[in-house]
């Protein structure tokens, strides 16, 4: 089904719809209803499963709010921008490449100079009233506010979740007992001034992501996992040379399509997520950026894109962020964001260090001058003024002198790969891939998979009297003290009701008649093949479960 089909269903059940429309909405804001927010919710739990569980990442929940300082190091302040033009004749506003996509669907930034020459070629003027155009001009994408009383300290909303990592990693680094690699995930909002939020959940101005950061040493790039079952899996890939290949993530390495072991890896790994939430993986690809269009902080990166009424949208992006953002934070702050690396074979450093007097030690420290010399001794020379046992040591009690040592470690900045995943737009493809219309009647159904549904199962009274409905109201609690999501409908007929549940996606429904209340069995049907067959009620849980549980384990 089309895009629109997704939207009419969308705002019809309580999937998602517009924000603020009492006060006439705001472009580029959304709210999941009750449905959505609950599918949202198990494709976020598969997610998890997968990098904290399956990958031992490990989680953080860091703030919304960046002050500028972390957003100028990460580069965001000055680089996070998209070319904006506007009508000279009525003001409205528009992003360059966009206006040229679409008249160029394959269109891709290469230089300035080549974005303002399409623009004339092509002859675009505003969509709106057919004026002129500005000459196209950076717009940062960044949100501001002002945090405090008075003229406030100037901060954004953060435009990626990643930097809340980045600035994390020595606590994530001594939990991870001091070895990489290691990867931390952060699951939540990101925020852009998009100029052109379009297409509902498509391109929101708040949106859900989650996002890994990897961390390896930069000499020896390996991402564990489970590399090697990984390898033999077949994807589609598109090179920023033009080469459209189907082949395993092993040959793309062989042949240098892909040059970097955790990128293979974590495209794999997408793969595998898309399809365990039920993303028709005929309509998965992987394409390489080319050069000009990386992002600031990149050296190479994959979008994972998926076929959609709206063409190929990217839903996840694989990128190689290097030392960048580390280095960039160091830098800036003068943090120890280092690791240590343990070298091969020590090596030879002239250092600064403390020479206690032993005569003057022993004459101010009595017994404990051996003590006060080791303590002495293990100082930086840069801690000046040193102290021992509450008594300041006299400069005439100690030297500094110049030695040799062995160093056994280095300090090092980790490399990182980022799978950066737009939670939205994977809801919204999903739903696209998942809808389609029920031959003969031509309601819709959403094909979801039971634990990406937002209810596990119907439970439906065949009629709402002679007591049906109370038996059916004792099996519907039931199933929810066993921890199922229920959907509970009495009104209208039970074709009506079946179709209501098949559109919203409930894998599984229970009629309740009046058979059951002779012998306690009740139908329980599946949705995409609508077969029926009846089972004991006290059977339903164990079965529901087995049903369910076939589908989240294997990714
Ligand atoms: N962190 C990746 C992105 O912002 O797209």
């Amino acid at each position: 089904m089309q895009y629109q089909d997704v939207v009419e269903l969308a705002k019809r059940r309580g999937i998602f719809w517009p924000s603020f429309e009492i006060y006439n909405g705001l472009s580029g804001f959304y709210d999941y209803g009750p449905i959505g927010s609950l599918i949202k919710d198990n494709i976020i739990s598969v997610w998890k499963h997968i990098f904290i569980d399956l990958e031992h990442m490990a989680p953080i929940d860091s703030p919304n709010i960046n002050p500028q300082e972390v957003l100028d190091a990460s580069g965001h302040t000055k680089v996070f921008t998209d070319y904006i033009t506007y009508c000279e004749r009525c003001g409205e506003a528009y992003r360059a490449d966009e206006l040229i996509k679409k008249k160029l669907p394959d269109y891709e930034f290469t230089s300035y100079d080549d974005m303002v020459k399409k623009i004339e070629h092509l002859g675009i003027r505003c969509e709106k009233c057919g004026g002129p155009l500005t000459k196209p001009e950076k717009f940062n994408l960044m949100l501001s506010t002002k945090i405090g009383p008075g003229k406030g300290k100037l901060s954004y909303l953060r435009p990626e979740t990643a930097q809340g990592i980045f600035i994390n990693f020595p606590p994530y680094l001594r939990y991870f007992r001091e070895k990489l690699p290691f990867g931390v995930v952060q699951v939540g909002k990101g925020f852009r001034n998009e100029i052109s939020p379009r297409q509902s959940l498509l391109r929101l101005r708040e949106f859900n992501m989650a996002e890994a950061e990897v961390f390896f040493d930069p000499e020896n790039i390996v991402w564990n996992g489970f590399f090697n079952d990984m390898m033999s899996l077949r994807v589609r890939l598109l090179t920023n040379r033009g080469e459209d290949v189907e082949i395993t993530l092993g040959e793309a390495m062989e042949r240098g399509i892909i040059k970097q072991q955790p990128i293979a890896y974590f495209i794999g790994l997408t793969y595998r997520f898309l399809k365990n939430i039920g993303m028709d993986t005929g309509r998965i690809r992987f394409r390489q950026h080319h050069p000009e269009e990386l992002a600031h902080y990149s050296k190479d990166c994959w979008d994972c894109e998926v076929e959609t009424s709206n063409g190929w949208i990217e839903v996840t992006g694989i990128a190689d962020r290097n030392q960048y953002d580390i280095r960039q934070h160091i830098e800036h702050s003068g943090a120890d964001l280092y690791f240590l690396k343990k070298l091969n074979i020590p090596r030879k450093i002239k250092v600064k260090r403390y020479r206690a007097l032993d005569t003057k030690f022993k004459e101010i420290f009595g017994k404990d001058w051996e003590k006060a010399k080791r303590y002495l001794e293990s100082l930086d020379v840069n801690i000046k003024n040193p102290v021992f046992q509450g008594k300041l040591i006299p400069e005439d009690a100690y030297s500094v002198v110049e030695i040799e040592e062995e160093e056994e470690f280095s300090k090092e900045i980790a490399w990182v790969i980022e799978p950066s995943f737009g939670i939205d737009r994977i809801i919204l493809s999903l739903l696209e891939h998942s809808l389609y219309a029920r031959e003969g009647t031509g309601y819709k159904v959403l094909k979801l998979k039971p634990h990406i549904s937002p209810f596990k199962v119907a439970v439906l009274p065949l009629m709402s009297k002679d007591g049906l409905d109370d038996e059916a109201m004792r099996i519907e609690r039931m199933l929810r003290e066993e921890n199922f999501t229920v959907y509970y409908d009495e009104s209208g007929s039970i074709g009506k009701r079946y179709a209501r549940a098949d559109e919203i996606g409930v894998p599984y429904c229970i009629t309740v008649d009046y058979q059951t209340l002779k012998d306690g069995t009740v139908t329980l049907r599946e949705r995409d093949s609508t077969s029926q067959e009846r089972i004991r009620k006290e059977d339903l849980p164990d079965r529901l479960r087995r049903l369910i549980n076939r589908c989240i384990t294997t990714i």
